[in-house]
């Protein structure tokens, strides 16, 4: 019984009262993991793409609401093109399991990001996914996909800029809450938690507005090793953090 116990102090402590409602991940450090093995970095991709849908189950099962994680960037098209058709092709496979198995999960699936780009194969399984989630109602997985923070930013502004040409709104009425009802998280909470593995510490471009008051967790754990301890020890982290919006709590 001896390695019980063990186990036991090595899991870190939740409190189920306080769980994040909104957990966003920048899924960095594929192409090391890869690379420290004499792999392609490819082969980093497929493993991170196995460590995604394990958080996922382990996010679902502790009941946090939604999932957002950046799956490639605006800024990710600059990478050899034999990674981006990789990339596209995990992409390919996951959607195929999440029309297959998305009910079972009840999980809902959403794409941040602009998908006019993507294949017409990767943006029919985006549609379908789209559907079905209309009949589902657990987590909600937001796959940022050819998404940058500022592009999302830069398209809200010329929402709104548009209705004040039509003479729709005046542009001393802009709020931030219309701004925000033009982002591809529109209705969504704020990420509670935004978890970095892979050593950065840095934002990339990720929900520049939505991560305005969220709890940052830095790993230098690689996303592909990123498994369920790691996702506990961080929102144990997370827990102990007093959040003050500003205020002096
Ligand atoms: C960053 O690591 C990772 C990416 C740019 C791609 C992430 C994509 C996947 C995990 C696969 C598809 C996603 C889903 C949701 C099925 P990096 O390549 O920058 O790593 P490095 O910093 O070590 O080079």
């Amino acid at each position: 019984m001896a390695w019980l116990s063990r186990k036991k102090q090595a899991e870190p402590e939740i409190d189920p009262a306080n769980i994040p409602r909104h957990v966003a991940v920048i899924m960095d450090g594929n192409g090391r993991w890869a690379q420290q093995r004499g792999l392609p970095r490819t082969a980093g991709h497929s493993a991170g793409s196995e460590t995604f849908r394990k958080a996922a189950d382990t996010l679902a099962r502790l009941g946090v609401e939604a999932f957002t994680v950046y799956a490639f960037s605006t800024e990710n098209w600059k990478r050899p093109p034999e990674e981006v058709s990789a990339i596209m092709g995990l992409l390919d496979k996951y959607l195929h399991e999440a029309v297959r198995d998305m009910r079972e999960k009840n999980i809902r699936l959403y794409f941040w990001g602009d998908t006019s780009p993507l294949s017409p194969s990767l943006r029919t399984l985006i549609e379908e996914t789209q559907k079905i989630s209309e009949s589902t109602s657990g987590m909600r997985v937001n796959v940022c996909l050819n998404y940058g923070g500022r592009d999302e930013l830069t398209r809200a502004c010329r929402a709104l800029a548009q209705q004040c040409e039509d003479g729709a709104l005046k542009a001393a009425d802009i709020t931030g809450e219309m701004l925000e009802n033009r982002l591809y998280s529109a209705g969504v909470s704020d990420p509670d938690l935004l978890i970095r593995p892979g050593g950065e510490r840095r934002i990339s471009n990720f929900l520049l507005w939505q991560l305005a008051y969220t709890e940052f967790v830095f790993s230098d754990v690689l996303w592909p090793d990123f498994g369920e301890k790691e996702i506990l020890s961080a929102i144990a982290e997370y827990q102990r953090r007093k959040r003050r919006y500003g205020g002096i709590g």
